[in-house]
């Protein structure tokens, strides 16, 4: 077995996006770039000679090639050992609790998260950090400016590592350990959660669905869900993982967990419903005929935490993206601790979590999770979820409805344009930065403008600052418009449109969110030009 150094030129579009490198399967198979982005991310990160890492995937199409091409070149680059999922496969969340048990020099994770996946859809890979989080915009800018560089790669010549069986192997000089993807994981679930409790209120009665959507989190659900809580196998729907998710886009959110929504709101349907995602870290939270948003979602999370033994101790602090709704935010408030309102993308909660500033944090965009591990974590949030409900003997509906008599309700949907010509969205975004004078004061109906902003945020950890993050609109009675472009699409652009309005009185807490927002989606149109100016008068996704 020797080491290979082979000549390479550098590709111009490796940036790292709000969650790692995504490109179409193609582009990953063109010879080299795998391999340049993995290069420029052991460059960057400088580990020890003898460092361990750990590696897995959601097990998308690819995923199996692209982990023997990063042993490979991981046993080249002078680690001593690599942690690989069996079969390569770890849950997001799982590789994050991964890393941070066995106190790895950080690790690589290999998925698209809920982008379809397939021979000619989507791949990813991204590093995360020692603290098991999304490595941070200073180590994801040094990874794009290598790859801006790169002239080399080195790379074992070695036979394909076998991956299906537990154990331990030699690459050249490095160790791979094939690990259970599972157990560390759901031990940790176990420390954190009351699985009795669980258990009973699943033997009581209590039915629940979950909908793995073919991806990753099924081998999670079966061992969580089945085997260590008894509810039975006919619980789970999509339970086997398959490298193009069954054709779906496996999302979970009304409209791409659609058979799940149908049987939730069904004739007959269980007392609980969840879907996760690609790679395990989104969740969809359904009750019998009833959506949890997800911002009212995290909402609950806090106000309910201590009936949960992980977090009987109460919270340190709560966080939330920008654009998610400020549901949080009165929770916080009501329990006199701080709330962090941070640009989108899970990487700017790590450094809030590791100070300790904050214990549960979220984003509109279904993703919920904790201090437990530095990912969003969808199985996490089901079973935080089934937890409170054995605590509180209540339908996951009365929770929600009661928490709006308490706290208000906020209202809150998200229209996603995608696929738009790259120049049009662009142009949307300029067109609303250089109306912020004109619209500033300006009435709209029951709503006036009070102000308007591009979102910048400085960490108040390092002190880093982070700008232009998307376009507010806000009114002065705290409603909100926010315009942002993605940045995890792989084709043109999409542009996000999120609406936020809040409502005390309590008699019109029964309505529907799409009716509540009626006024203020027609003034987006408005003030964007979205229409004129892409052509589109309808959104891909309304969430
Ligand atoms: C989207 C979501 C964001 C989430 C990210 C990764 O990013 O909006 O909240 O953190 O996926 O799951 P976007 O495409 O908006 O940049
Ligand atoms: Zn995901």
């Amino acid at each position: 077995m020797s080491i290979r150094t082979v000549a390479t030129q550098p590709f111009s579009d490796q940036k790292p996006g709000t969650s790692g490198l995504r490109k179409k399967v193609p582009v990953f198979q063109k010879p080299h770039y795998l391999e340049n982005f993995v290069q420029s991310i052991f460059d960057s990160i400088a580990a020890p000679k003898g460092a361990s890492l750990v590696l897995g995937g959601d097990g998308r199409y690819y995923n199996r090639e692209a982990i023997q091409i990063i042993l490979k070149m991981a046993a080249a680059n002078g680690f001593g050992e690599v942690l690989v999922g069996c079969g390569g496969i770890l849950s997001t969340p799982a590789a994050s609790c991964v890393i941070r048990k066995y106190q790895t020099y950080g690790g690589i994770i290999l998925s698209a998260s809920h982008n379809p996946g397939g021979p000619k859809e989507d791949f990813g890979i991204k590093y995360n950090s020692s603290n098991g989080g999304p490595a941070t915009e200073t180590v994801t800018e040094a990874i794009f400016a290598k790859s801006k560089t790169i002239s080399s790669y080195r790379i074992l010549d070695a036979a394909d590592v076998p991956l299906d069986q537990l154990g331990e192997t030699t690459l050249g000089g490095m160790k791979v350990k094939v690990i259970d993807p599972v157990s560390d994981y759901a031990e940790l679930m176990e420390s954190l959660f009351d699985f009795a409790a669980i258990r009973t209120l699943l033997k009581g009665g209590f039915k629940i669905k979950f909908d793995a959507m073919h991806a990753v989190n099924g081998p999670y659900a079966k061992d969580i869900l089945v085997m260590r809580l008894g509810a039975p196998e006919s619980s789970l729907m999509n339970a086997v993982p398959l490298e193009d998710f069954g054709g779906g886009h496996p999302d979970p959110n009304l409209t791409y967990a659609h058979d799940l929504v149908e049987i939730m709101f069904g004739a007959d349907a269980p007392d609980f419903g969840a879907a996760s995602d690609g790679d395990g870290d989104r969740n969809m939270i359904l009750g019998k005929r009833f959506f949890v948003t997800p911002s009212d979602s995290l909402a609950l999370l806090a106000a309910n935490a201590t009936l949960v033994r992980g977090y009987a101790k109460g919270l340190a602090g709560v966080a939330r993206s920008m654009p998610t709704s400020a549901a949080v935010d009165r929770v916080a408030k009501a329990m006199n601790i701080p709330c962090y309102e941070t640009p989108t993308g899970w990487k700017f909660f790590g450094n809030l979590m590791d100070a300790d500033k904050v214990t549960l944090c979220g984003e509109e965009s279904f993703g919920t999770g904790s201090n437990h591990v530095r990912e969003k974590d969808g199985l996490w949030a089901v079973l935080f979820w089934l937890n409170i409900v054995a605590a509180r003997k209540q339908s996951v509906e009365e929770i929600v409805r009661g928490h709006w008599a308490k706290f208000g309700r906020n209202f809150y949907s998200r229209y996603d344009y995608e696929g738009l010509p790259t120049e049009a969205a662009n142009g949307v975004m300029l067109h609303l930065r250089d109306s912020f004078a004109s619209l500033t004061g300006k009435q709209f109906g029951k709503y006036t403008v009070g102000s308007c902003d591009d979102f910048s945020y400085t960490d108040p950890v390092d002190g880093s600052v982070s700008k232009d993050q998307g376009v507010r609109i806000l009114f002065s009675d705290g409603s909100r418009i926010i315009f942002r472009l993605s940045g995890t699409g792989t084709e043109g652009a999409t542009l996000r449109v999120y609406l936020e309005a809040y409502e005390v009185d309590a008699s019109h807490h029964h309505l529907d969110a799409q009716e509540a927002l009626k006024e203020l989606i027609q003034i987006a149109l408005r003030i964007s030009e979205l229409q004129t100016r892409t052509g589109r008068d309808q959104p891909t996704v309304i969430t």
